[in-house]
């Protein structure tokens, strides 16, 4: 199986996105949605932001590559009474079936920053993109002590092999010269592109820092990942550890649950 989906399909990555919920419900608000509007949410996993907007009147397609999630968000879709969301499973990479110019708003939160093929996935979005609409991306920031996902990461990533050769990390979406060149290769000048920094929160009422793991560990694909391979090197106990450190030390809460920040780079791009 293409390894980018086997990837996504461990686990149950729902369960991570149900403490990501108010969030993306924040951000749908921040980005000013008046509909009628007509939408995609790419690597929607089951519609943390894809149920929101569609909630707000958008007429809502949301792509991910992963099957298991494209039914769990089918079935959300269904129990939030929207008619006007379905999900379908596809890849950022090539948006095949989907034809030229046909969203107002591309939205893609943490989602086709994972696709392996950036370039790729820059000329997909911005071809499915209708001229006057814009492209939000929401994209891990490599390094930034202040992204508890990009620190989870890239402590697993050093428990994990080196990944084979060619291999673009996904972390580069998070870095400007990497965004602008990706968009102007799909024929966007660099002023068409703006991005800031914002920021998520993992959050989730009666649950400690080492639930949060717990869920990263049994759900996350690149967690699930990091400790198999930590597993074969006798390492659990050290990615454990130092996962839960970080967790700890992240975490704002001071009501007995979990609310982690996460710094990421906001990236809207005008057609
Ligand atoms: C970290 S999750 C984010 C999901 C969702 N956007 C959210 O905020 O809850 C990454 C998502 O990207 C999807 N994904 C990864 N590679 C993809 C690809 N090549 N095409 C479409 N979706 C992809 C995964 O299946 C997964 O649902």
């Amino acid at each position: 199986m293409n390894p980018n989906k086997a990837l996504w399909q461990k686990g149950d990555f729902t369960k991570v996105a149900a403490l990501m919920r108010r969030s993306g419900e924040g951000l749908l608000q921040s980005l000013g949605v008046t509909p009628p509007l007509r939408a995609l949410d790419l690597g929607c996993g089951d519609g943390t932001t894809a149920v929101p907007l569609a909630q707000l009147g958008a007429e809502v397609t949301g792509i991910d590559i992963a099957a298991n999630l494209v039914a769990a968000g089918n079935r959300r879709a269904t129990e939030f009474g929207l008619t006007n969301l379905t999900f379908h499973e596809g890849d950022a990479c090539n948006l095949q079936g989907v034809a030229d110019d046909t969203f107002d708003l591309t939205l893609t939160m943490f989602g086709a920053m994972f696709a392996p093929k950036p370039f790729e996935v820059a000329q997909e979005m911005v071809r499915v993109t209708k001229p006057g609409g814009r492209i939000v991306m929401g994209n891990w920031i490599p390094n930034d002590p202040t992204s508890f996902v990009s620190q989870l990461l890239k402590i697993s990533s050093a428990f994990t092999p080196p990944p084979p050769e060619g291999f673009i990390s996904p972390m580069t979406w998070g870095v400007e010269s990497h965004i602008v060149e990706r968009f102007g290769q799909a024929g966007l000048p660099a002023e068409n592109v703006s991005l800031a920094k914002d920021t998520f929160h993992f959050s989730g009422p009666g649950i400690s820092p080492t639930d949060l793991i717990a869920s990263f560990r049994l759900f996350y694909g690149p967690t699930i990942n990091a400790f198999a391979a930590a597993e074969a090197n006798g390492k659990v106990d050290e990615l454990q550890q130092q996962l839960v450190e970080l967790a700890n030390a992240q975490n704002q809460d001071t009501e007995g649950g979990v609310s982690i920040p996460a710094t990421f780079m906001r990236v809207t791009v005008r057609l």
